[in-house]
């Protein structure tokens, strides 16, 4: 099968922001306890901080991080995780059936994230709280000194304030499964008080409105709209939620889903620039995609996320990812990239054992899963200007079940290309790099593009992820089952780049 690109230099989509490369860390399962953070385990330093998984999140390269939910979020008390470890509460969290130790709470997770070099993201709860928690939070953090909350935070240990700058204004609150849901006017409400309380104690700080938990929510439209004329004001980001799933068993579907995640995108945009334009605004708002992935084995109904005893950091949603897996990611990545100029923001949802590229085994080692490989490479590779790839592909028609959200729903693709494909300009370095999946399944694509006023000369690098089961996965005993190889034959040559993309595969080339 052929397929050609074409992409010019001048027709550009957007610069992506460093934030479009974010995951999460949630209090849920073993994502905190026995994940990032496991004292006495022998690569553990002195806070308790897992030295291996540090390395393989800076191989990540994750640049900012949500924290501490998800859905833990809409019931937690953030004075639980602050203070003497042995004064803090063991607390029921209602959202994982677990009980909560609190011996990890913002401070220590600020200062994971200076040790990791990445940006927080702070949620608070609009679910069991609303605005006089979030305003405390925000002095706790974020004021300098000589109040109950900053000075509270400096008999605590940490003198200097956190900086936190972004922050989410709760989650997922339009879903029924979140404590306290509620409606958009409801949402609307406290959220706008909450963020005007937030920002009079620091004006710098960037929020995000909660948009809906899926496409496929009853409510979605209707309420990104009402949130909206409530927080249009106060708010810099709306947010939106996607996970893949092959419930179906059907891997072209499940390969075509990410298209709809461009869709979705393009739908929250229109929304909130509709709700800008009733108010003769020029704002623009930016979307915060704060939580993607790919999600479905151990998702469905709440028993069977849980166990039951209320155990400490039980082993729940721990999604062992598969090749197939990581083609339909790739396809969420490239996605992303093409709606930089618009999605400002976005977190991989998770960072380590639950529904993450990292597992780790408690007392054990590190691995990286089947989707560490096209998120790493994103971020590494994928900074700089988005240019707009015209794709010529053959097509295929396929329809997609979601029977997640309140409601089910198939979603009809007419005409899905073959090849998806996102190209970044990095400007200062010279580089060109094309992250492309060929979603077919028995037949390679021999690809040309055409590189128009990029002056690239010559290929720097050609990877490729495939493997001949798509059930393949990454273990403890076979970490590297799943890994990228170099592609053979990739050349440029009079601005033409040619290669040969394997069936079933992700890749990314690299000219200059
Ligand atoms: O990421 C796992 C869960 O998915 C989050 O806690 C929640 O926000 C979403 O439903």
């Amino acid at each position: 099968m052929k397929a050609r690109v074409t992409i010019d230099r001048d027709v550009l989509i957007g610069e992506t922001h460093d934030r479009l490369f974010g995951a999460f860390v949630e209090h849920l399962g073993r994502c905190v306890y026995g994940g990032i953070f496991e004292p006495g385990h022998p690569e553990a330093d002195e806070k308790g901080f897992r030295q291996d998984v540090l390395a393989l999140v800076r191989e990540l390269a994750p640049t900012i991080m949500r924290y501490p939910g998800g859905n833990f979020v809409s019931g937690y008390n953030w004075e639980d995780g602050v203070g003497p470890v042995e004064q803090r509460p063991r607390r029921l969290d209602l959202a994982w059936m677990s009980t909560e130790p609190n011996t990890f709470g913002t401070n220590e997770f600020i200062d994971w994230c200076r040790a990791a070099n990445i940006e927080p993201m702070l949620a608070v709860n609009l679910g069991t709280r609303g605005g006089d928690a979030a305003r405390n939070l925000v002095e706790y953090c974020n004021h300098p000194s000589g109040t109950h909350w900053s000075d509270l935070r400096r008999a605590h240990g940490w003198e200097q304030p956190h900086e936190v700058k972004f922050w989410c204004l709760g989650n997922e609150v339009d879903g029924p499964w979140q404590m306290e849901h509620k409606t958009a006017r409801e949402y609307g409400r406290v959220a706008t008080e909450s963020a005007k309380m937030m920002k009079w104690i620091d004006p710098s700080l960037e929020l995000a409105a909660c948009g809906s938990s899926a496409r496929n929510m009853p409510t979605f439209g209707a309420w990104e709209r009402e949130v909206l004329q409530h927080t249009f004001d106060h708010v810099e980001f709306i947010s939106l939620h996607t996970y893949l799933n092959d419930y179906a068993g059907d891997m072209p579907s499940f390969l075509a889903s990410a298209d709809l995640m461009d869709s979705f995108i393009e739908e929250v945009v229109a929304i909130a620039d509709a709700v800008a334009a009733e108010r003769r605004s020029d704002k623009r708002l930016m979307l915060s995609f704060d939580e993607w992935n790919v999600w479905y084995r151990t998702r469905g109904k709440k028993e069977g996320r849980t166990v039951p005893g209320w155990p400490v950091a039980p082993q729940i949603l721990e999604e062992v990812y598969t090749m197939g897996d990581a083609l339909a990611f790739g396809g969420a990545c490239i996605s992303l990239l093409n709606h930089a100029d618009r999605v400002k923001a976005a977190c991989l949802a998770q960072l380590v054992n639950a529904i993450a590229p990292i597992m780790t085994e408690t007392g054990g080692p590190a691995w990286r899963q089947t989707i560490f490989f096209p998120f790493a490479q994103m971020s590494n590779l994928g900074r700089g200007r988005v240019l707009r790839a015209r794709v010529e592909s053959p097509t295929y028609s396929t329809s997609y079940y979601d029977p997640r959200g309140a409601q089910e729903h198939r979603f009809t693709l007419p005409e899905v290309p073959y090849l998806k494909c996102a190209a970044v300009h990095d400007a200062d370095g010279g580089f060109a790099t094309l992250f492309l999946l060929n979603r077919h399944l028995q037949e390679d694509v021999a690809l040309e593009v055409e590189l128009r006023g990029l002056g690239a000369g010559s290929v720097v690098s050609a990877e490729t992820l495939r493997h001949d089961d798509l059930s393949a996965t990454n273990t403890k005993d076979a970490p590297e089952r799943v890994a990228p190889a170099p592609l053979p034959g990739a050349a440029l040559q009079d601005g033409v780049l040619r290669a040969t993309l394997p069936a079933a595969s992700w890749s990314v080339i690299r000219v200059k």
